[in-house]
């Protein structure tokens, strides 16, 4: 059926519309706790910076990609915690859209890292992750993201 096929790629479009809406447009805090104490858990916004990630620097190794999201970090490193916030570059909201979940992973050398993303809202990265999620997640995003990508051939 011709119309209901249309429809799909209307509801592609608006989606892909909506998306590069939200994503143009987002404040994220920006700090790392190794130089600003408040940075970290529980996060203390008084004396934050927040930065409109449209004004961020284009990075020399991602050309032509725009931080469109929020990240906030969280490493252990030898016993000690660090946090990092800022714009986010790469990845999708949360795990599966879903921005209570973040990436966490295990490393050599008494390293452990959560990674999160958000872009539900300004500031979205104050604090997020109540649960992590194993990188085994990765999987689904990689099967997701390439879903989406026959998704955008079957349009353009
Ligand atoms: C900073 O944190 C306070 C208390 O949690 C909150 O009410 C306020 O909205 C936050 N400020 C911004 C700019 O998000």
């Amino acid at each position: 059926m011709a119309s209901s096929g249309l429809y799909c790629h209307l509801v592609a479009l608006i989606f892909v519309a909506v998306t590069i809406q939200q994503g143009t447009c987002i404040k994220c805090w920006t700090c790392r706790s190794d130089s600003d104490p408040k940075c970290a858990d529980p996060f203390d916004n008084s004396t934050v910076p927040i930065s409109d990630c449209k004004q961020e620097p284009t990075l020399e190794h991602l050309p032509g990609i725009r931080p469109t999201m929020c990240r906030k970090i969280r490493q252990k490193v030898e016993g000690q915690w660090r946090y990092f916030r800022s714009c986010a570059y790469l990845g999708e909201p949360g795990i599966e859209g879903d921005e209570r979940f973040c990436l966490m992973r295990t490393g050599t050398y008494n390293i452990f890292m959560e990674y999160c993303t958000c872009n539900s809202k300004d500031g979205c990265n104050s604090s997020i992750s109540v649960r992590g999620f194993s990188f085994a997640g990765i999987a689904v995003l990689a099967s997701l993201s390439s879903w989406l990508l026959l998704v955008f051939q079957r349009i353009w």
